[in-house]
């Protein structure tokens, strides 16, 4: 199979699963709910956590379908994590994933609740995972709950406030970016090897040290995108963190050197995993991502 092969087969099974999950309308009043998250979380985004799940499962030798519940579970936790960034008292957007975010497309309070249904949907998700040993599934609940939690990307979303009209340290920057988006990240590899039943130190190790070379590589790509992208291809709109005089990593280091660092970090990333059977898709992956456009 071809990257792209890889890529579209593994899209075309979280995401029927993902909606499935997030199926459970009663027919009663309340299903506005559940028409809210799906809003948001089926409106095509990369799926790239899930994505990095499987493939960190298949890496460590495991049965990727374990693993499904966990990806899902991730994607939920990420597609919340959007929806409330985008609220008015947060990055105040107008379109995520091509649409108008779900505040727009609802109301605020819908958009608050729809994030949090999400958050919560995503720990039952979790926690019903079928043929793993149940400290397996407990492993990998405790690893989504610390990486979403408040030492993870809520710490993150924290600072990333405080950074707004005024300049942070680089210092300062890079211990946002690895929690708001480097936790998320560093998860997906994480909850693959677990799940996969690898949960020695090295393999963590190798695991982590991939996962936080991308998300910060990931999030400076983000950065210059918001400035260089183009809001349709995008699906978000450009020119928001300039703005809301946003610390960035281009507004500190220049684009130039935001375009060094994510080759850098991508090169680094693809060493952690590289001499690996199975490396090959996720370093395409990794490669892939430095010059994204969405
Ligand atoms: C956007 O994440 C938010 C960041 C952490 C930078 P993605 O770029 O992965 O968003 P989707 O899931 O593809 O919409
Ligand atoms: C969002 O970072 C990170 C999380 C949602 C945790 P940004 O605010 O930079 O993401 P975009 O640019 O709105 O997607
Ligand atoms: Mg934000
Ligand atoms: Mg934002
Ligand atoms: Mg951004």
């Amino acid at each position: 199979m071809t990257f792209a092969e890889r890529l579209e087969a593994d899209i075309a099974v979280i995401e029927p699963a993902l909606e499935k999950y997030l199926s459970r309308e009663t027919g009663e009043g309340y299903d506005r709910i559940f028409e809210a998250a799906k809003y948001s979380a089926m409106a095509g985004g990369k799926r790239l956590r899930p994505v990095i799940v499987l493939a960190f499962c298949r890496l460590c030798g495991g049965d990727a379908q374990k693993a499904l519940p966990f990806a899902c579970a991730l994607e939920m936790i990420h597609t919340y994590s959007l929806i409330h960034d985008d609220l008015p008292c947060m990055d105040n957007d107008d379109l995520r994933r091509g649409r108008p975010t779900c505040h727009k497309a609802f109301d605020e309070a819908t958009a608050v609740l729809a994030g949090d249904g999400l958050l919560t949907a995503a720990f039952e998700t979790a926690a019903s995972a079928e043929g793993l040993p149940p400290e397996i599934v407990l492993a990998c609940i405790r690893i989504l709950g610390q990486a979403a939690g408040m030492n993870g990307m809520i710490g993150g979303q924290v600072l990333d406030m405080g950074a707004e009209h005024r300049k942070i340290s680089l210092d300062e920057l890079r211990l946002l970016q690895s929690l708001k988006t480097g936790c998320l990240l560093r998860a997906a590899c994480e909850l693959g090897c677990v799940a996969a039943g690898k949960n020695d130190a090295q393999t963590l190790e190798m695991a982590r040290t991939f996962g936080d070379k991308l998300g910060l590589a990931f999030q400076i790509r983000d950065d210059m995108l918001d400035i260089e992208g183009d809001t349709a291809t995008l699906g978000k709109t450009v020119g928001k963190d300039e703005k809301s005089e946003k610390s960035t990593f281009p507004s500190l280091l220049g684009m130039e050197e935001c375009r060094r660092l994510v080759a850098t970090l991508t090169d680094e990333a693809v060493q952690a995993i590289s001499g690996r059977p199975e490396s090959a898709f996720l370093v395409e992956l990794a490669r892939s991502l430095t010059n994204r456009t969405n």
